[in-house]
């Protein structure tokens, strides 16, 4: 599965500086490397929405004219078959950069933020997307996402949960991508804590119960004991997201010669032996278009 970045602003558009080879595409350009994509045999797509208009509650998110929903149409108008996955979160939207609503404290409102997404849910739903994917670690947002749409007649919208995505350092390139970085404090409220594995699969159980079709463990190469254990313990399908710092890693290293382009090779197949089923890369065309 290869993320894409979306831009509303088409004068925003391209390259990604800490991201070599990644650009952020207008909503008439992403329509156009969908069909790349599955030209060299890429089956999914991760979309980031990145607005043009930002506000403390993320009032854009929820435009059925939006980033997501205009990108949505025109990769199914152009490639039908492309299965399209919405990443569903708040920090993209908001001018705070965090994943929620606030409350008078500046903190996060969970609750708040659960009811608000599950109504952007729908609409993305509206819009054609095949799988919502909701990385905001907000407490049931699973559940809540799922009745809305039930409730709204799109009970084949799948849900894949960012379930155990912890509070890293690697997402330091997304953050420029997206411009989504936090205004004061950090995601520690509602992001896991690096050296904890069982809160994961605690995390992992409740969103399966909630109604999670698949769940997603993150970042990918330092987590991969989390990917087995979770493997070993349920019987879902099973994502696991090899975020910004690990392809910036990769990328820089290569572009030195300090390292062969194989070690790209190493690194996706590491993850499909920790058992993940579905490996969501910034490598994925490279490396699609290099093993054909
Ligand atoms: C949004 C979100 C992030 C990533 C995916 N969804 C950033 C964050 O939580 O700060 C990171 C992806 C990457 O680093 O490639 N909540």
């Amino acid at each position: 599965m290869q993320p894409l970045f979306v831009v509303e602003r088409a004068s925003d558009a391209g390259p990604v500086a800490s991201m070599p080879s990644i650009v952020r595409f207008s909503v008439e350009s992403v329509a156009q490397e969908a069909r790349a994509l599955a030209a060299v045999g890429i089956p999914a797509v991760l979309l980031f929405g990145i607005p043009a208009h930002k506000d403390a509650s993320g009032t854009s998110n929820a435009d059925p004219n939006g980033v997501v929903p205009r990108a949505v149409r025109a990769i199914k108008a152009a490639v039908p078959e492309m299965l399209v996955v919405a990443d569903l979160c708040n920090c993209e939207y908001t001018d705070h950069g965090h994943c929620g609503i606030l409350d008078a404290h500046g903190n996060v409102d969970n609750d708040a933020t659960v009811a608000w997404l599950a109504s952007v849910a729908v609409v993305y739903a509206e819009s054609g997307v095949d799988v919502i994917a909701p990385s905001d670690m907000m407490d049931g947002r699973v559940e809540a996402i799922r009745s809305a749409l039930d409730a709204h007649g799109f009970a084949d919208t799948a849900i894949l949960a960012y379930s155990a995505k912890y509070a890293s350092a690697f997402y330091g390139p997304f953050r420029e991508a997206a411009e989504s970085t936090p205004q004061f404090g950090d995601r520690r409220g509602y992001q896991m804590d690096p050296p904890n594995v069982r809160e994961a699969l605690r995390e992992i159980a409740l969103d399966i119960e909630e109604g999670a079709d698949a769940i997603m463990i993150k970042p990918g190469l330092p987590y991969l004991d989390v990917v087995r254990a979770a493997r070993d313990a349920f019987d879902v399908p099973i994502a696991v997201y090899n975020v910004s710092g690990e392809y910036a890693m990769l990328k820089a290293a290569i572009a030195r010669g300090w390292l062969e382009e194989r070690a790209i090779d190493e690194t996706l197949v590491a993850f499909v032996r920790a058992g993940a089923d579905i490996v969501i890369t910034y490598f994925a065309k490279e490396w699609a278009a290099r093993n054909p």
